[in-house]
């Protein structure tokens, strides 16, 4: 499959006013990733070689996106919504450099799975000029029709022109097409708008193509992997079955996830072997766990990574930049941020941890918390290896710890403290004998006399 050159032409052109947003439809997310997102990853994963990504007009943020994920990826614009063949020719430039296979996928599908591609690709290795991505929905309408005749292909009616016959037909139209590149722009350009809509379809390739005794084939697949968002239920459809996916994935790997359904995943996040995952965790964009880690339950977690070994929560947050090192112990009511926490650390208790460097060995107490920002800018704090901060400290940053240093309970730390050094910044206590009793008094006479 490799050797044959494959172009990608992403349509992303659609309003998406079903969603009810400000935002451009194929930005919104499953799986912590964009829609187009998916759809250019999978795009990628089946081979392609080049990219073409049709937008809108004023459509910059989606561009951006398309850019982000996949640099190579050319952008083009379709400044009139004319039909899905329309589209498709405003990657014309593209499709001119003749590609041995062309793909055409929406943008709004992102449970497209790569090897589903392959076969449409591997139809076109076999000599078909068309393969058409079929399916069999439950509710057909709304959907193109499948016309078959002697197991080809013959044409796809599109709903609103279709005789009741053809509305009977159960196999639809994915909207996912692969065309030969040899024929596409020849099949293209004989596309006319003369249906119900005035719309130029894409599908009315496989018509002219049969009329120029060309194969088209249809590849069944299940209706998950054409799953079309339009609302944001079935955004919400859609994350459901993406996420039995990643779990399953996850699972198949050896992660042992205990209850499943309960755990969050995005696509990116990745983990080693023997992590256990307890109920209810969510896995944020971009975190990575290393083998033998444990994961305890109510865990919030984004753009992250857990070391070898670690130990998290219940009820920790890790937020972007936190880097937990080989055998740490994060504990319930953890909060860390852009920090490292080096190998064997610990911080078991109600803490946060922000912009901070904590070294190997050290223990940070109950309740103790680093002050990373004055209101104005962020600070940052460096506390050297095997060092004790103790319960409900206050770390000002900027602040230096050293080495072995050792930070007694209840401290608010202004100034650096150096290697094996013992910090005490707190008042002195005082003890008055015998004033308890006296004090009760005094008050009680106070209660009895505002009751009066
Ligand atoms: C299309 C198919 C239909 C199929 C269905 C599957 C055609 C004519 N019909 O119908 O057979 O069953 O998808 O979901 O292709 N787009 C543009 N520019 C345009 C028009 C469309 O970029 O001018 C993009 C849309 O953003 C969308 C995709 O193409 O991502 C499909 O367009 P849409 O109008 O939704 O087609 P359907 O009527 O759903
Ligand atoms: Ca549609």
């Amino acid at each position: 499959m490799s050797e044959r050159s494959c172009l990608a032409i992403v349509l992303a052109a659609g309003e998406g006013t079903r969603m009810r947003s400000a935002r451009p439809k194929v930005l919104h997310e499953v799986g912590g990733r964009s829609l187009v997102a998916h759809v250019l990853d999978a795009v990628r994963a089946a081979g392609s070689t080049a990219t073409a990504v049709v937008i809108g007009p004023d459509a910059e943020a989606v561009a951006a996106e398309a850019k982000h994920v996949l640099p190579g990826a050319d952008i083009y614009v379709q400044s009139e919504r004319r039909g899905t063949a329309h589209a498709v020719l405003a990657a014309r430039p593209a499709i001119e450099r003749r590609t041995d296979d062309i793909l055409v996928i929406y943008g709004d599908t992102p449970l497209i799975r790569p090897q589903t591609l392959s076969r449409m690709r591997a139809a076109l290795a076999k000599g078909a000029a068309i393969a058409v991505l079929g399916f069999r929905p439950r509710d057909p309408s709304g959907y193109g029709r499948l016309v078959l005749a002697q197991g080809e292909l013959v044409s796809i009616r599109e709903e609103a022109d279709a005789s009741a016959d053809e509305r009977a037909i159960d196999l639809c139209n994915g909207g996912l097409m692969a065309l030969a590149g040899a024929n596409a722009l020849a099949i293209l350009e004989q596309i006319d708008s003369n249906n119900r809509k005035g719309e130029f379809y894409l599908t009315d390739a496989v018509k002219i193509a049969r009329a120029m005794k060309l194969k088209a084939v249809v590849i069944e697949t299940d209706e998950d992997d054409v799953r079309g968002i339009n609302t944001k239920s079935q955004l919400a459809e859609a994350e459901a079955v993406l996420q039995q996916r990643l779990r399953k994935a996850a699972m198949d790997a050896g992660v042992t996830l205990i209850a499943p359904e309960t755990v969050f995943l995005s696509a990116d996040t990745k983990f080693g072997r023997d992590v256990v995952v307890e109920p209810f965790v969510v896995f944020g964009p971009g975190v990575t766990v290393d083998d033998n880690a444990v994961i305890h339950s109510f865990c919030h977690f984004i753009q992250s990574h857990i070391g070898k070994g670690a130990s998290v929560g219940p009820y920790a947050r890790l937020r972007p930049g936190a880097e937990l090192g080989a055998n740490v112990h994060i504990g319930n009511f953890v909060e860390i941020k852009a920090s490292v926490i080096e190998e064997g650390a610990k911080a078991n208790h109600l803490a946060y941890i922000g912009d901070t460097r904590l070294g190997a060995g050290s223990n940070f107490g109950a309740g103790a918390i680093v002050c990373n920002y004055d209101g104005i800018a962020k600070h940052r704090t460096d506390i050297g290896k095997g060092v004790f901060i103790g319960s409900n400290s206050a770390l000002v940053a900027p602040v230096k710890i050293g080495d072995g240093a050792y930070v007694a309970t209840g401290s608010v730390i202004t100034h650096d403290v150096p290697a094996d050094g013992l910090a005490i910044a707190r008042e002195r206590q005082v003890v008055k004998e015998n004033r308890a009793s006296r004090l009760r008094a005094l008050k009680g006479a106070g209660k009895k006399k505002a009751a009066e």
